[in-house]
């Protein structure tokens, strides 16, 4: 919720830009890391959800470690100060040079998604006269019940290991004398709501878990990802159940003594702390539709184009008294720079401002800039 003051300096500011609630950012942290802390969980923040630097720091405060999907990713980590020793490092597609950079900072651990790649690290780190870190991203054909676009770990995915390769990859870590193998890592999905989801992951880890011992592997470390949902209807219901979530994975994971339990949660930590905040440019009036156009667009907020996405629309200068129905547009040449359809608002002039809610993540970090947009704005509550 914004207070009168807020808006009021929002009207003084250029649009579009995100707003940073770094309140809300902390309580939400201070939340997660209580809950994990019950269970000695370790949380590793996935870069990728929003990489703003002050969003940054306060999650490096937490004590959270970095999941990192790129050799950017891994070098910004470090640039903040996040401990290399909690840095990981995700992805299909690691080209050499960024493994070289990885390998370099010395970081805590690949996930590695295929035996390709796997004979890859052990080649470079060799040449380095280094030992790499491993943990095998394995596909654990486990539906995440989510968008499939943001559906990873079904078979016909493109990510991790799948389970008929697991034998060549057992063989290849056996020889690689530069590769430590430290345990097995999993990421089915994003925006998981259905809890459920978890407990099947469960029951997979256990048993690749015991695949990789019977073979006379040391499975120090079980990596479950991230993927815990937002609820995107109820913005104020801002903090996510991580008490719930984390409390699923103690009951169903086998953790044997020794083993260390991470995680890699991105939208649930800075999904809720920032809103897209837009100023109507016209309201187009029509026979079968009306529309509001926003000065901001997919440009600076991708999600409703690229898988349709729901985010809830507020219009901060009328409240929230509904009286018609609009499409709510951006002003790319696009016909997908759609914000929502038929979305009841109060009667909207020019000038009025719109919040954009539960964008903090893959919103600035997946603004673009088509069409030749300015650069994305942001400002944080602390400056206001
Ligand atoms: N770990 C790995 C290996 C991942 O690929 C991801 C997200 C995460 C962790 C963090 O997932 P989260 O806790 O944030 O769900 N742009 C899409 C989401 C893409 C997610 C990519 N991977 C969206 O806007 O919904």
């Amino acid at each position: 919720m914004f207070s009168n003051k807020d808006i009021e300096q929002f009207a003084n500011l250029e649009t579009p830009f995100y707003y940073y609630d770094l309140n809300l950012l902390q309580r939400t942290l201070s939340d997660c890391s209580e809950a994990a802390k019950v269970y000695n969980f370790h949380v590793h923040y996935a870069m990728k959800a929003n990489f703003n630097t002050k969003v940054l720091q306060k999650i490096k405060l937490t004590g959270f470690g970095a999941d990192c999907v790129s050799g950017g990713e891994v070098s910004k980590a470090i640039e903040i100060g996040f401990d290399k020793k909690q840095v990981v490092f995700a992805g299909v597609g690691k080209s050499d040079k960024e493994i070289n950079n990885a390998l370099d900072q010395d970081i805590f651990c690949f996930n590695v998604e295929s035996v390709q790649e796997l004979a890859v690290i052990n080649e470079l780190a060799a040449v380095k006269g280094k030992i790499a870190r491993v943990a095998i991203r394995i596909n654990p054909n486990v539906d995440a019940h989510t968008h499939h676009n943001i559906t990873t770990g079904l078979d016909e995915n493109k990510f991790g290991v799948n389970s008929w390769d697991l034998p060549a990859c057992a063989e290849t870590l056996k020889v690689s004398e530069h590769i430590e193998f430290i345990g097995i890592h999993f990421h089915i999905g994003s925006q998981i709501t259905n809890l459920d989801v978890y407990k099947n992951l469960c029951v997979r880890v256990n048993e690749f878990a015991l695949w990789f011992e019977e073979r006379g592997f040391t499975v120090k470390l079980l990596n479950v990802g991230g993927g815990l949902g937002i609820d995107y209807h109820h913005p104020e219901q801002q903090i996510p159940d991580f008490a719930g979530y984390f409390k699923i994975f103690s009951d169903f994971l086998e953790v044997k003594p020794g083993q260390e339990v991470h995680f890699e949660l991105g939208r649930a930590l800075v999904g809720q702390c920032a809103s897209l905040i837009s100023k109507v440019l016209y309201v187009k009036n029509g026979k079968k539709k009306n529309f509001v156009v926003l000065d901001a667009g997919m440009t600076e907020l991708m999600r409703p184009a690229l898988y349709q996405a729901y985010h809830k629309i507020e219009n901060l200068t009328r409240g929230n008294k509904v009286a018609l129905k609009y499409d709510i547009v951006g002003p790319i040449c696009e016909s997908t720079d759609c914000f929502g359809k038929e979305v009841e608002q109060p009667v909207t002039f020019r000038g009025d401002l719109y919040a954009i809610r539960s964008a903090g993540a893959y919103g600035e970090v997946m603004a673009s800039k088509y069409n030749l947009r300015d650069e994305i704005r942001f400002v944080y509550s602390e400056d206001i």
